[in-house]
C-alpha cells in the first residue's frame, strides 16, 4: 500500500492550546503509520502573544498560506491581556469567514456515563451532532451604533440569513443524515416510521415564533430541501425547548440543524452533557477547501503550562480531521482509544481531576492505538 501524505496547518494558539495540541499530534503520529499515514506539519505562531508583542492579529500573508492547505488543527484563541474580540473576531472569525468554513459540525456523545451530568443517562442516550452555520447569523458584524457614548445611543446588531447560506447548510445536514450510520436506522425511530423507509432524523432548531423572517427563511428551505431527501425524517424544535429536551431527552436527537448563534449556545450545553469541555471537538468545515478543528473549550488561562488540562477534546479534534479527510478507518482507531482510555482509565474529565497529567493521557490515547 502507498503512503498517503497530507499538509497540515498547525496553530497552538493561546494558553494551554498549544499543549493541547502537542498530544493531538502526539495520537496522530501514533496512528499514521498503521495506516500508511504521513503527516506533515506546519506551525504557525498565531494568538494573543503575538498580538502583544507586535500587533499583529492574523497577517493577510498568514491567511493566504493557510489556504493552500487542505486542514488546519487549532489549539485555542483567548488571551486575558488583550480586550474580548480581538483575537476571536480577528483569527477565529475571520478564518471562518475568509476560507468560507460555513459549517461548525459539533459531535455531541457520551463516552462514558460516569462523565455524564445527567442522571440515568448512558451512551446510547447521548449520540448526536450539531451542524451550526458558520458565517452568517448574528456572527457577520452587520449592524452598528447611533450617537455612541450619548444617552440616546443605539446599537443594532443584525442577523443574516442568505437563502445560498441556509441552503448549503441544511444540504451539508441531511447528507450527514443520510450517511451518518453508513444508512442504518437512528434508533429513536418508530417502527412504522422505519417500514416507510426511513434512516435518519434532521431536526431544525429555531425560533418560529419569534424571529418570523430569519427562521420563516430556514423552514421554507428546510421543507424544500428535504423533498430531495425522503428517507429523513424532518423535526423542529424552538431553541429554547432544545435546551430542555439536551437536559431531559437528550436520546431525542439525531442531527440537529441551527443558525450560528443557535448552534453556539446549544453546542456549550451539548459539551457538558458529553462530559465537559474536556473532551468536546468541532470541525469548522469548507467541504471544497480548507477546513480547521479544535478542540471547543477555550485557552482556560489558569492552567496554561501546568500540564493539568485534559488533551481530550483537542485528541477528539484530531480525529475528525483524519475521518474529514476520508481517513475513517485511522479516525476510528483514534475514537476507540479514546474510548478506552476514558472508560478504564480516567477519575474525571476535568483538568487537575484526570488522575494523569495532560501528557500522561496523551501517552496513553497514543499506545492504546
Ligand atoms: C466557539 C466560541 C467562539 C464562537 C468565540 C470564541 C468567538 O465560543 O467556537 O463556540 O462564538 O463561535
Ligand atoms: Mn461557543
Amino acid at each position: 500500500m502507498s503512503l498517503k501524505s497530507y499538509n497540515i496547518a498547525v496553530i497552538g494558539g493561546d494558553g494551554t492550546g498549544p499543549e493541547v495540541v502537542r498530544e493531538a499530534i502526539k495520537v496522530l503520529d501514533a496512528a499514521a503509520p498503521k495506516f500508511n499515514l504521513k503527516l506533515n506539519y506546519t506551525y504557525y505562531d498565531i494568538g494573543g502573544e503575538r498580538y502583544l508583542k507586535t500587533g499583529e492579529v492574523l497577517p493577510d500573508s498568514v491567511l493566504a498560506e493557510l489556504r493552500q492547505f487542505p486542514a488546519i488543527l487549532l489549539g485555542a484563541i483567548g488571551h486575558p491581556g488583550v480586550k474580548p474580540g480581538i483575537l476571536e473576531k480577528g483569527i477565529l472569525l475571520r478564518t471562518r469567514f475568509e476560507l468560507e468554513q460555513y459549517i461548525n459540525l459539533r459531535p455531541v456523545k457520551l463516552y462514558d456515563e460516569r462523565f455524564c451530568p445527567l442522571k440515568d443517562k448512558k451512551p446510547e442516550d447521548i449520540d448526536f451532532v450539531v451542524v451550526r452555520e458558520n458565517n452568517e447569523g448574528l456572527y457577520t458584524g452587520a449592524g452598528g451604533f447611533v450617537f455612541k457614548g450619548t444617552p440616546n445611543e443605539i446599537a443594532v446588531q443584525e442577523s443574516i440569513n442568505t437563502r445560498r447560506g441556509v441552503e448549503r447548510c441544511l444540504r451539508f445536514a441531511y447528507e450527514l443524515a443520510m450517511k451518518r450510520r453508513g444508512g442504518q436506522p437512528w434508533r429513536g425511530l418508530k417502527p412504522e416510521e422505519v417500514k416507510e423507509g426511513k434512516t435518519a432524523q434532521l431536526t431544525l432548531c429555531g425560533k418560529t415564533n419569534v424571529l418570523t423572517y430569519a427562521f420563516d427563511l430556514w423552514e421554507r428551505a428546510f421543507i424544500e430541501l428535504g423533498k430531495d431527501y425522503p428517507k429523513v425524517k424532518r423535526d423542529y424544535t424552538h431553541v429554547d425547548a432544545t435546551t430542555m429536551w439536551f437536559v431531559k431527552n437528550p436520546e431525542w436527537f439525531d442531527v440537529i440543524v441551527t443558525d450560528n448563534m443557535f448552534g453556539d449556545i446549544i453546542t456549550d450545553l451539548g459539551a457538558m452533557i458529553q462530559g465537559g469541555m474536556g473532551i468536546a471537538a468541532g470541525g469548522n468545515i469548507n467541504p471544497q477547501g480548507t477546513s480547521m478543528f479544535e478542540p471547543i473549550g477555550g485557552s482556560a488561562p489558569k492552567y496554561t503550562g501546568m500540564n493539568v488540562i485534559n488533551p481530550l477534546a483537542a485528541i477528539c479534534a484530531g480525529q475528525m480531521m483524519l475521518d474529514f479527510l476520508g481517513e475513517t478507518k485511522a479516525a476510528a482507531a483514534i475514537e476507540a482509544a479514546v474510548i478506552k482510555v476514558v472508560r478504564e482509565k480516567l477519575k474525571s474529565l476535568a483538568a487537575g481531576r484526570m488522575g494523569y497529567s495532560t501528557t500522561e493521557v496523551g501517552d496513553l490515547v497514543a499506545n492504546a492505538i
